[in-house]
């Protein structure tokens, strides 16, 4: 019993001090890992592989020693950023597949598709999302509901497929790509896209505390990003501590190997803006919008 004890308390001592050196280092703690190939014989299914950070990452785990299942519509840059991977890491085996995750039966057969591939699915990374909201109450409901549909309803279809997924292998790891704007009701162009988001961070937290409930060794993790500069803003103007693209991955993907139950990216100044967002008088919430 006190053994036990004593390596649960060693586990999460090395769990807590990975978290803290991915989150204040993470491109020095991709390297580490980097070194060891630490990916070397599992597969990561990462949805909206296409662009921005489902592609980065998609490039991040290449060299970590991946094998990859990617999919979204535009397979040109699938197939693209499988020449170019497979031609940089020969060793690993990348897959890809048309999928439009606003068909929710394409997704799981696309999902399943992959496993027919690989055999074992270590991770999935629900990322495809899209940032078009609107202001509420201005005639463009048709605009809101797309939003909401694909970030939140695709994304618990997502989320379904991975688990039965997980759930009949006895293992995997489930992550969804929320953001920062989940952490309070937000104004503007905000308002359905954070609501979105929050719903899909709730989401992952049941999903979590099911698990925990029936002791499925499945582990969840919620990534809420800040300002990432990819397509998704390619026409806002200079945002509130925004960084860029590769720097915004590595922060994800160091969050994720860590294996981080929650974690706000980069998390300077993310992790200390997002509590002050909880907490503060909504006014001074709308200054980071
Ligand atoms: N960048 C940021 O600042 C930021 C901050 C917080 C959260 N996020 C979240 O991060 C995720 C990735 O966004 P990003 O910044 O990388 O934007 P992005 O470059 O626009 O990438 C979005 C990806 O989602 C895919 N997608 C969109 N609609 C889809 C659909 N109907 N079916 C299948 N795939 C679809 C796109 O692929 P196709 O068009 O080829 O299908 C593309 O690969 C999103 O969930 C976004 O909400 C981003």
């Amino acid at each position: 019993m006190q053994h036990k004890l004593m390596s649960l308390v060693a586990k999460t001592a090395i769990k807590s001090k990975d978290q803290l050196f991915g989150a204040i280092q993470p491109a020095r703690y991709l390297k580490g890992l980097n070194k060891q190939q630490i990916g070397h014989g599992k597969t990561i299914l990462i949805t909206g592989a296409s662009s921005g950070l489902g592609e980065g990452m998609a490039r991040l785990f290449a060299k970590l020693g991946y094998n990859l299942a990617i999919c979204a519509r535009r397979t040109e840059r699938l197939e693209g950023l499988k020449t170019e991977l497979s031609a940089q890491y020969p060793d690993i085996r990348i897959e890809y597949r048309v999928l439009d995750v606003s068909d929710y039966e394409a997704i799981f057969e696309v999902f399943d598709a992959f496993v027919g591939d690989f055999g074992h699915i270590d991770r999935v990374v629900v990322n495809a999302g899209i940032g078009d909201s609107r202001r509420i109450g201005k005639g463009r409901f048709d605009t809101n509901r797309r939003t909401v549909e694909i970030n939140f309803v695709s994304a618990l279809a997502q989320c379904e497929a991975a688990m039965n997924i997980f759930r009949a292998q006895n293992s995997g790891h489930l992550v969804v790509i929320s953001s920062m704007s989940a952490m309070r009701g937000l104004p503007k162009h905000l308002t359905a896209y954070g609501a979105s988001k929050a719903g899909l961070a709730h989401l992952a937290e049941g999903i979590r505390a099911d698990m925990l409930l029936t002791k499925l060794p499945i582990q969840i993790s919620t990534i809420y990003p800040g300002y990432i500069r990819t397509e998704i803003n390619t026409n806002a103007k200079p945002l509130p501590f925004e960084v860029d693209a590769d720097t915004g991955t590595k922060a994800i993907v160091a969050a994720i190997e860590a294996g981080v139950e929650e974690a706000c990216v980069p998390s300077l100044p993310w992790s200390i803006v997002g509590q002050a967002m909880k907490h503060l008088p909504l006014q001074i919430v709308n200054k980071v919008s």
